[in-house]
């Protein structure tokens, strides 16, 4: 069988305020991947991290493999990755290349924050430097989506309704989450009757702050087939990945040309000869409700500005029966950021989890049948400043 590379251990914390610093997180959720890949620290050659907002620190992957021993070590290579929300798939298609490329054969990848534990006035105050010059708002990462989604409704004739219904939906997945944050529910009304964050954005429509990390552990499957005993099966495969970047903040006149999505779903795509119609599970990024829209029409799940009806339709199907099967709806099925928890730049390591969750058929409750044999995970970064996007498919792919 070919060399291919695996997704050979996932570890997660509890998502919420956990009173933890990310550092901390970091490591529980790093040895948590290492246990389901049935290795060892030791056993490790890379080491991907992405920066934390409540402790920035220099080099941070560097802080972390020295607090975790793994530094000094001579066969270990360490590099931090900031791409924004796009972080964990950037890493995962650097882990990829630096495994085919014969660097490493078995490279972690963690992402982790605590952005719940930490001082809202000083959160606040960090988000907003992280767009600084944008001239926005404070808050100015919500009012930077809110700009585009107000551009959208103009241009495409998106409503305000449809924008509320995409964390209504969600809602009702996060309920069947076990980790989730958002137990109960909620409605399209309820969301339109939260506080007001920026002209079209409410509360219950923004990536939710939390505490929580998420690891990765990525192997070629002929290293990992002769020296562990997981089988292969329960392993997805990293198919392919494909990246492309936007400005910092919207321009002052915003057009087409701003959303990145589109052209790193059209490498991951053409580099696995693939299209959406073979994509089964869909992990795409929804900080705000614009950009899961803008994601469903980049990755080409409805035309360009069809979102917005291809929402509706979902939404209408579940309020008329009380509830929308996996099968019907494979989208973000833990939940998304507004109602899984979004721990800054963790969110798509959480993206990658249900994925790989859906791919071995062991996401119980929300299981999407038949098993999915492909699924596509997008990660973004800043206010659609990065995009990151990934193919990945079940383990006997
Ligand atoms: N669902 C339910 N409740 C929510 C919620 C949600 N999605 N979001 C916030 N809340 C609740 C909070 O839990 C809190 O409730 P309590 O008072 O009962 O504790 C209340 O709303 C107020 O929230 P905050 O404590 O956060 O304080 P705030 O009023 O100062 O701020 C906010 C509200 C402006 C919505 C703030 O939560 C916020 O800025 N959220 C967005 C965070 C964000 O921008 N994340 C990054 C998204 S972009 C991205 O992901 C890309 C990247 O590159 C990082």
């Amino acid at each position: 069988m070919a060399t291919s590379v695996r997704i050979v251990g996932v570890g997660a914390t509890p998502v919420g305020r956990l009173g933890r610093s990310a550092e901390e997180l970091a490591e529980a959720a790093l040895d948590r991947a290492l246990a389901d890949a049935g290795m060892g620290r030791g056993d490790l050659q890379g080491l991907i991290a992405v920066p934390s907002l409540s402790n920035p620190t220099f080099m941070q992957a560097h802080q972390l493999a020295t607090r975790m021993g793994l530094l000094p070590r001579r066969k270990m290579i360490v590099r931090t990755i900031d791409t924004g929300g796009a972080g964990p798939i950037t890493a995962l298609g650097t882990a990829r290349n630096m495994i085919l490329s014969g660097w490493t054969d078995t490279v972690a990848v963690v992402a982790s924050d605590a952005v719940l534990s930490m001082n809202r006035e000083l959160f606040r105050a960090r988000a907003d430097d992280a767009v600084r010059g944008s001239g926005l708002p404070s808050p100015s990462i919500p009012h930077g989506y809110d700009r585009i989604a107000q551009w959208h409704m103009r241009r495409h004739g998106v409503t305000r309704e449809q924008l509320a219904m995409v964390p209504a939906i969600f809602s009702h997945f996060s309920a069947r989450h076990p980790d989730a944050m958002c137990r109960e529910p909620f409605t399209v009304e309820a969301v339109l009757a939260s506080p007001r964050v920026a002209p079209v954005t409410n509360v219950l429509e923004c990536a939710r702050r939390a505490d929580g990390a998420a690891a990765l552990v990525i192997s070629s499957s002929s290293h990992f087939r002769r020296h562990f005993p997981k089988s292969l099966e329960l392993c997805p495969a990293i198919v392919s990945t494909g990246e492309a970047s936007g400005p910092l903040y919207p321009p002052a006149e915003i057009d087409e040309e701003l959303f990145s999505c589109e052209r790193a779903a059209r490498i991951a795509f053409e580099s696995a000869q693939l299209s959406v119609r073979d994509i089964d599970f869909f992990a795409l990024y929804d900080c705000f409700p614009i950009c899961f829209l803008r994601a469903l029409e980049a990755v080409g799940c409805c035309p360009s500005g069809g979102a917005g009806e291809f929402v509706e339709r979902a939404w209408r199907q579940l309020a008329t029966r009380g509830t929308l099967a996996p099968s019907e709806f494979p989208f973000n099925l833990h939940g998304g950021l507004a109602c899984f928890g979004a721990p800054w730049e963790v969110p798509a390591m959480y993206g990658v989890l249900e994925a790989v969750a859906q791919l071995t058929g062991r996401a119980a409750g929300r299981q999407v049948t038949p098993k999915p044999r492909r699924a596509l995970v997008y990660g973004n970064g800043g206010i659609f400043s990065a995009s990151a996007v990934a193919v990945l498919g079940d383990g006997v792919y």
